[in-house]
């Protein structure tokens, strides 16, 4: 049962290149698509989105481009806000969101404690986000707040990510062609099937999402053991 998606949601300049539009229209169309796809995954049962909106590396960026996404999100937070109540949709982010401009992180701050207590599906945005720099941050952390130097479990790590209740993506789509993980949970990751399309996430819909699953449930999930009834009862070790 497929339950949590993470998305690397790719090739937003590339669509807008194709059709003679500048970068920043491409990521609006991206912004725009993201309630489509939430939509789409709502109706397909799944539990939890995690979408990566912008990383550490992204600051880089010239400053228009970092302008524009900035306040692309501020408007997200702020129009998309009506909806997500209605369909019962909660929002949170991880990444080093203290880095945000005031002005977007207020508006993110009120969705997300306006939506705190809707059960229905939740998106998690990453911004600021970059898997090595949550698992940093977890460890200063760690150094700051625990009182004991017994060695740690992995149960107990993950107490210092950003989101420990967040169940790990099953499945992880980047959309785009490229076959990378970006610094995308690092940590989370581990054990996600990865599905890669083609297709720019301006263009991926819901038939991409359903194919996405699809292909999820076609896959045979052993998390490092064999399977019973394939592998002749054994499980390794
Ligand atoms: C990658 O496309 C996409 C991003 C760096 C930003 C993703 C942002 C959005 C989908 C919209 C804004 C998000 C919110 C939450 C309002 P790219 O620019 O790297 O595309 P390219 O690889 O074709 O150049």
């Amino acid at each position: 049962m497929i339950e949590h998606i993470a998305i690397i949601m790719d090739g937003n300049g590339r669509w807008a290149t194709a059709r003679g539009l500048s970068r920043s229209e491409g990521h609006l169309a991206g912004a725009k698509q993201i309630s489509v796809v939430a939509d789409a995954a709502r109706a397909m049962g799944i539990k939890s989105l995690t979408l990566y909106a912008f990383s550490t590396e992204n600051w880089k960026r010239p400053e228009p481009e970092v302008t524009a996404l900035m306040s692309l999100l501020k408007e997200f937070a702020t129009n998309e806000l009506p909806q997500m109540m209605k369909n019962n949709v909660r929002l949170r982010t991880i990444g080093r969101t203290g880095d945000l401009p005031l002005a977007s992180r207020m508006a993110l701050l009120k969705a997300i404690d306006l939506t705190k207590n809707n059960d229905g599906l939740t998106i998690n945005i990453a911004l600021s986000y970059g898997g090595r720099a949550e698992i940093v941050d977890a460890v200063n952390k760690i150094l700051k707040e625990r009182k004991s130097d017994a060695p740690m479990t992995e149960e107990e790590f993950r107490n210092y990510l950003y989101l420990p209740d967040m169940p790990d993506p099953d499945l992880m789509i980047r959309t785009g062609g490229n076959l990378r993980i970006s610094n995308f949970l690092l940590w989370q990751l581990s054990y996600a099937e990865l599905y890669v399309t083609e297709t720019y996430w301006p263009d991926f819909g819901a038939d991409d999402l359903r194919r996405a699953i699809e292909a999820f449930d076609g896959r045979e999930r052993r998390f490092g053991g064999l399977n019973e009834q394939k592998d002749g009862g054994a499980v390794d070790k």
